[in-house]
């Protein structure tokens, strides 16, 4: 049990990996688009997490504030990301850039809540 809480943990983060890197090349490159790595990754990281906050293979408590932060961020990522990609779509331009570095800027506040936040 506690073995295949690793594992999840593990396709968590590289769901994190995908979202983060995946908006990284479009802030470097300055595209400023939301890609399908980026929608991949928000996805995998919100299905392992969600399966993540149950209490299952650990003997300690899960720290149910710092998760319900989490999924509220998670959420306003999502959202953001829906609304700079339709709008971006039909404008046929690239997402604002407020809009594309909040994204950003909160799933590295993610990150940083699960390893700090103990
Ligand atoms: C974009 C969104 C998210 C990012 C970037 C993210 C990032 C991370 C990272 C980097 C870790 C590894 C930290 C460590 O092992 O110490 C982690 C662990 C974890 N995450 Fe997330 N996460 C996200 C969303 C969520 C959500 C929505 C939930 C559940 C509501 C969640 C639940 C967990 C749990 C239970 C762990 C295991 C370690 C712990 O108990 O703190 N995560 N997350």
């Amino acid at each position: 049990m506690e073995i295949l809480r690793h594992v999840v943990v593990f396709v968590h983060i590289t769901g994190f990996a995908l979202l983060f890197g995946g908006w990284a090349v479009e802030a470097f490159t300055r595209r400023f688009q939301i890609n399908k790595v980026m929608n991949w990754g928000l996805v995998i990281a919100a299905v392992a997490g969600l399966i993540l906050a149950a209490p299952w293979g650990i003997s300690y408590e899960l720290n149910y504030v710092k998760l319900g932060v989490k999924l509220v961020v998670l959420l306003a990522i999502g959202a953001l990301m829906g609304i700079g990609a339709s709008r971006a779509r039909k404008a046929g331009t690239s997402v604002s850039p407020g809009l594309f570095w909040a994204i950003g800027i909160l799933t590295l506040l993610n990150a940083a809540l699960a390893v700090i936040w103990r």
